[in-house]
């Protein structure tokens, strides 16, 4: 079945400025196929895929697509709507949906002719529902986006590529918002969708995944396609060497000496509005070297306490204590003063401010330092040559420090908050979800810095859905669900996935 091709990149090149993000790559899709593109973090994938899907104009090269009748036709370049109209489906890193919008509307939108709306509803509505049914892809259709998990959000934009009639379907790292049973079903479905004709490119730093669930797989290195070898033949070591030159290596770890309580959390509640991110009654203690993990699915409310302890949600009742003083009016600038530093887990939307430099963004926090001033004025000559060094020692790599930080691949992103966090010496490190989307070498050069905190003093807490990161970085670990967290005694897998259900009492 897997004979006939139905996509084809020839030679594509594409240059930003001096940077230089993919160098003459071809590749092949057949029909039915799940094709695996991986790379280190700005690689060159995402822009890759962009090109296909005609976001942007490549500098050279060509696509071909197959047209229904199984002939190879030449896709007109930088244009969405000829991607789109061609049968490629395209669900980006970030979601692109519409927060207010309901998830029906956000399927039809633009896909349905506004005026004669009406009419088309319960055409639509049966469309939807025909190919939920067919793709296992089911989601509530009536509610604001705003109201749906990352899962059921995810879902929806798979659904919005579907009903435009894709056959070709390019999935961003799709599991990197998701929890591991959220993401094993994504690929159930996947399969089921192949097995119908779809053909399919995911975009993973996930392995494990990776080889569970693709057909093929593609590396990319910068820029250049490296690799390309069917999953049959490839195992970790193969792939971790194409990607990056060498095999990964372990983490190594002493044992935990945890000093005083730095961050003591007491009785507190929070009332959410949405019941799912409600704080009940939670106590938590963290101890300077320390690395405390929060096990959870996501929507448990998680994000609630990483908003407390960032400043930015205040308590109904409870008391946050940082270093023995009690915290008043908890705001950003209150906690970061504190020595609170933070990973957050949306790194574009509260972790940069995209349209400002990368050297901009990495003194955000701590511009009022005096090595940052002259005579008060901000001393811009010793802002840049700070913020080259640290886009050296933290392996930042882009356009350069003078570009807009939104500019850098997810991976750099992530490398310039930590640059900045470590940099400020915390005493508290809140990392929320921090190795999310980030590729092995970078993933581990983050366990490494949380580690190397901790043996120089400072708390961390960990939140993280990646079980794999918290059982090998945390000391302690507690499992939050419905709003109560729970210390689990046991480092086993599946008593905290149990935990973390609610099956054990
Ligand atoms: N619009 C742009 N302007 C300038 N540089 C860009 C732009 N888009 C991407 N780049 C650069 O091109 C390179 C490749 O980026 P790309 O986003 O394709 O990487 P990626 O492989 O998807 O990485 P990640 O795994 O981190 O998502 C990076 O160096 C990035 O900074
Ligand atoms: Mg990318």
């Amino acid at each position: 079945m897997q004979t006939q091709t139905v996509l084809s990149l020839n030679g594509l090149t594409k240059s930003f400025g001096t940077v230089s993000a993919v160098k003459d790559v071809s590749l092949d899709l057949k029909q039915g196929e799940v094709l695996a593109l991986l790379g280190e973090n700005g690689a060159g994938k995402t822009t890759l895929m962009n090109m296909l899907f005609g976001h942007y104009l490549p500098d050279q090269g060509s696509v071909e697509v197959s047209t229904v009748d199984d002939q190879m036709s030449p896709l007109p370049l930088g244009d969405p709507q000829a991607a789109i109209t061609a049968g490629i489906g395209m669900v980006h890193q970030h979601f692109t949906l519409a927060e207010n919008l309901t998830a029906f509307d956000n399927i039809t939108l633009g896909a349905e002719p506004i005026f004669s709306f009406k009419r088309h509803k319960a055409k639509a509505e049966k469309k939807i529902n025909d190919l939920m049914q067919k793709s296992g892809l089911v989601a509530p259709l009536d509610v604001p986006i705003s109201a749906l998990t990352v899962g059921e959000r995810q879902r929806i934009e798979i659904l919005k590529a579907l009903y435009r009639e894709a056959r070709i379907l390019v999935l961003d790292e799709p599991t990197a918002v998701l929890t591991p049973q959220e993401a094993d079903t994504l690929f159930e479905n996947i399969r089921s969708m192949t097995a119908a004709g779809l053909s399919v490119i995911f975009i993973s730093h996930k392995l494990r995944e990776v080889l569970a669930f693709s057909n093929r797989i593609i590396v990319l290195r910068h820029g250049e396609k490296v690799g390309e070898l069917a999953t049959k033949a490839a195992d970790e070591g193969k792939i971790t060497k194409l990607m990056v030159g060498t095999e990964a290596s372990e983490n190594k770890r002493s044992p935990a000496k945890p000093g005083a309580p730095v961050l003591t959390l007491e009785s507190l509640c929070v009332a959410c509005p949405s019941r799912r991110n409600s704080l009940k009654n939670v106590n938590l203690c963290v101890h300077a070297s320390e690395i405390v993990g929060i096990a959870g699915i996501s929507g448990n409310g998680q994000s609630t306490l990483a908003e407390l302890v960032s400043g930015m949600t205040k308590p109904d009742s409870g008391k946050i204590i940082l270093d023995g003083a009690e915290i008043e009016a908890n705001e950003p600038r209150t906690m970061i003063e504190a020595g609170v530093g933070r990973i957050p887990e949306d790194r574009h939307k509260d972790g940069i401010i995209g349209h400002m430099s990368v050297a901009e963004n990495l003194v955000l926090e701590n511009c009022e330092d005096p090595a940052f001033q002259q005579r008060s004025i901000l001393d811009w000559s010793a802002i840049r040559r700070r913020a080259e060094a640290l886009c050296a020692q933290y392996d930042v790599r882009g356009p350069g420090i003078d570009a807009p930080a939104k500019l850098l691949s997810g991976g750099n992103i992530q490398k310039l908050i930590l640059a900045r966090v470590f940099e400020s010496n915390p005493r508290l490190i809140l990392a929320n979800q921090p190795t999310r989307g980030l590729d092995m070498g970078a993933a581990s050069s983050v366990a490494e810095r949380l580690l190397s905190a901790r043996e120089n003093g400072a708390g961390v807490l960990l939140i993280s859905e990646d079980l794999d990161e918290l059982l090998s970085l945390s000391d302690r670990i507690l499992v939050m669900r419905d709003g109560a967290l729970t210390e689990t005694a046991s480092f086993e897998r599946n008593a905290i996935g149990l935990l973390m259900a609610g099956d054990a009492a």
